[in-house]
């Protein structure tokens, strides 16, 4: 007798293989980021990013609207900051009425249910595009860290929900969950990106924020002395480690599609949920293909995100989110 098994008896219909299969996307595993800029009437299509945009705090409403009523219930918010309010400090990062603040509010105020995340990082605010402090041309920790903290309380104070750092200092969870219970946002979570690598991938993103590191004498070209390095893998168990140790809710793994071996590492490794973000360069490079018609945009978009929840990411921060939605919705 020969085969003795058929494995193709699983595959037969469709029927069949939605009834055996292991993973499914709804609208519960996806973080939305949205870019937001100062002004009025704004709606931009950032130009490495076909068919994403950056909104002005007026423009929002439709896209909160439309996110709310497919069931994206979580952003995760960046800001795009004027040149002449960038320096070394980050000063505007903690600024009460300053454009994340702001959006904070708003978006709080139109839907109170929705979770708002907001990044925390100095890159949009500096002057260098780095993600710290720089002295001596070094992106300085410690101080970096404590910085972060205060910018952070002021994301709570404003409403946040949640606090995501993606700058890769160390030690900075710590110090921010203590700022936090200490001004008593007991309830306001970390969702820390843990295994952040240093990735090419993100350029689209700098695009978006005008926030890539400047090209001056003395300032680092990269970010490669605190994000990672993309040829580790025991690293970034280490750095998820030491986030959970410290406080952090959610783990992050970021890139997405080229670090999948990471995602299913953290998720058997620690028993927090792990987030895992599709960056910028992931979207441009599909959607580049897909404009020239040497890809499927809608099958190769679904299986990178099937990708993840195989990989076993629990959240899932795409640009993609309300394309995806839009499909499996119907
Ligand atoms: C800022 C930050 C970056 C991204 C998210 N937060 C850029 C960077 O670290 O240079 C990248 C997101 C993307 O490419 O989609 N610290």
């Amino acid at each position: 007798m020969f085969p003795l098994k058929r494995n193709r008896r699983l595959r037969t219909n469709e029927t069949i293989r939605g009834l055996v299969r292991e993973n499914h996307i709804t609208a519960n595993d996806f973080l939305v980021p949205l870019f937001i800029v100062e002004g009025k009437g704004i709606k931009e299509e950032i130009a490495s990013m076909p068919n994403y945009y950056r909104y002005s705090l007026d423009q929002l409403e439709t896209e909160l609207h439309e996110l709310w009523s497919l069931g994206l219930k979580s952003v995760l918010l960046f800001v795009k900051v004027p040149d002449n309010l960038k320096d070394n400090e980050g000063k505007e990062a903690i600024n009460p009425n300053g454009l994340m603040q702001r959006s904070i509010k708003y978006i709080k105020s139109l839907y109170p249910e929705m979770l708002v995340m907001t990044d925390v990082a100095l890159d949009p605010y500096s002057a260098y595009g780095h993600d710290g402090i720089i002295d001596k041309g070094k992106i300085v920790n410690d101080n970096t860290a404590d910085f972060l903290a205060q910018m952070s309380l002021s994301h709570a104070e404003a409403g946040a929900d949640f606090v995501a750092p993606s700058d890769m200092m160390d030690g900075r969870i710590l110090l921010i969950r203590e700022t936090l219970e200490d001004n008593g946002f007991t309830d306001v979570g970390i969702m820390s990106y843990s295994a952040k690598y240093a990735s090419a991938f993100y350029g689209p993103f700098r695009d978006a924020l005008d926030s890539a590191p400047v090209d001056m004498a003395d300032i680092p070209k990269d970010k490669k002395t605190y994000q990672m390095d993309s040829a580790n893998r025991i690293e970034a168990l280490r750095e998820t480690e030491m986030d959970i140790d410290e406080g952090a809710d959610i783990v992050m793994v970021k890139p997405g599609m080229p670090y999948l071996d990471i995602v299913r590492d953290v998720k058997n490794e620690f028993d927090v949920p792990v987030a895992v973000y599709q960056v910028s360069g992931e979207y441009a490079m599909l959607k580049a293909a897909a404009e020239k018609g040497w890809l499927n945009h809608d099958e190769v978009m679904l299986e990178s995100i099937i990708a993840f929840k195989r990989a076993g990411a629990d959240i899932i921060a795409s640009y993609f989110a309300k394309d995806i939605l839009k499909i499996i919705n119907i």
